[in-house]
């Protein structure tokens, strides 16, 4: 199996009543790469992927796979295979006849199919359970029945639409290592959809963050995580104490910002000009104690738990929360009731204003 690159050239998706579920869009997704589209639900993400699997023609641009324009082209036609929430395992054949279903249309024999499909369990980790039902399998095991049966067509490009979301916790965490060591031992291009960004962050090479119908961000987990270039991508990945105001001053790649809770200095990347409307955003785990740059005297509201971190809810007087993570040294916990917190002028990004992520009834709480 060898992967092949997805290439949008100004694809956009007009659905016949009318509505605009993706706007023209720009987006290279390189052969044999891990890549995500991260976003809330309703943004496009699902719209994305049918205009590449062929169940949508596209109403504006194009969608190249491998170079080829595929337009026109149906989804049998087309180098992709696609995985969804619910997996339709057809539940009176054994696992093996699963995987190799697709086969016997392309008249493989029966020797064939089934090597052919031992193989392929034995790739996702199921070598002996080919004889099974797939009602006599795990929910986990099931997804990888359904991954195997994907990948028996040789798809260049796996199409994954939320295929973790019926699982619980635990096993989700379990099967975001196990579709990363499958994707890598395989070479194929996965193109993953997700709107959790602990499996986004965890499992690609590369993440597109989408907000109503529109890519803000395309980079690394690391990119999106600490150089966020928008307001909605800093507050939807990870969690983020927002402070909304106005530039009131310049200071090469920094900027000054007016704020409620008074004059903060941060990180200006967008290069926005005095006056602007701009939110600064910091990462908690950024925040600490002290007499630090940006500095506030805030009144502790609440001390959470997390295990290897504690995360505490401050307030400051002109009623901004804020949230300071630090990292568990053990012993019992410190009487705080109040304290100044802050933060360096590193850590924070000043953005220009725009829409938030909703992450609850407060922007910065957790
Ligand atoms: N056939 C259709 N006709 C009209 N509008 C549609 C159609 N299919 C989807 N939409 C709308 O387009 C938008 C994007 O839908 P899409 O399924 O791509 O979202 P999504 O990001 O996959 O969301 P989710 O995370 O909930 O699956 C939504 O507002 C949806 O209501
Ligand atoms: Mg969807």
């Amino acid at each position: 199996m060898r992967g092949q690159d997805v290439r949008l050239e100004g694809m956009g998706v007009t659905y016949p009543n009318g509505f605009t579920a993706v706007q023209p869009t720009d987006l290279e997704i390189r052969a044999g790469e891990f890549f995500s589209i991260l976003g809330p639900s309703g943004c496009g993400k699902t719209t994305i992927l049918r205009t590449v699997s062929g169940f949508v023609e596209p109403t504006a641009g194009r969608v190249l796979i491998g170079g080829a324009d595929q337009r026109g082209i149906g989804p049998n036609g087309r180098p992709t295979a696609l995985i969804f929430q619910n997996l339709a395992l057809f539940p009176l054949m054994p696992v093996w006849e699963n995987v190799a279903f697709g086969l016997e249309a392309r008249g493989w024999s029966k020797r064939r199919r089934r090597a052919r499909a031992e193989e392929l369990l034995a790739l996702v980790a199921l070598g002996d359970q080919g004889g099974k039902l797939p009602s006599e399998l795990s929910g986990g095991q099931r997804q990888r029945v359904a991954i195997a049966r994907a990948l028996a067509v040789e798809p260049a490009v796996l199409l994954l639409d939320e295929p973790l979301s019926a699982l619980d916790l635990k096993l989700r965490q379990h099967m975001r290592a196990e579709l990363r060591a499958i994707q890598q031992k395989t070479g194929v291009t996965f193109l993953y959809i997700t709107h959790d960004q602990g499996e986004a962050l965890t499992m690609s090479d590369r993440i597109a963050v989408m907000n109503a119908g529109v890519v803000e961000q395309v980079g690394t987990g690391d990119e999106i995580y600490s150089d966020p270039t928008s307001a909605f991508v800093a507050s939807f990945v990870g969690e983020v104490n927002a402070l909304p105001g106005r530039i009131a001053g310049l200071d090469g790649p920094f900027a000054r910002i007016e704020t409620a809770a008074g004059q903060l200095l941060g990180r200006n990347p967008r290069g926005l000009p005095m006056g602007a409307p701009a939110i600064l955003f910091v990462r908690p785990e950024q925040m600490g104690f002290g007499p630090l740059a940006n500095a506030f005297r805030a009144r502790l509201e609440r001390r959470d738990l997390e295990g290897p971190y504690i995360s505490y809810g401050f307030r400051t007087e002109t009623g901004q929360a804020l949230v300071v993570q630090q990292v568990n040294a053990g012993g019992p916990p410190a009487a705080i009731t109040e304290a100044q917190v802050g933060f360096a002028p590193e850590a924070a990004v000043i953005l220009p204003e725009g829409a938030m992520a909703r992450t609850g009834p407060e922007m910065a709480a957790p």
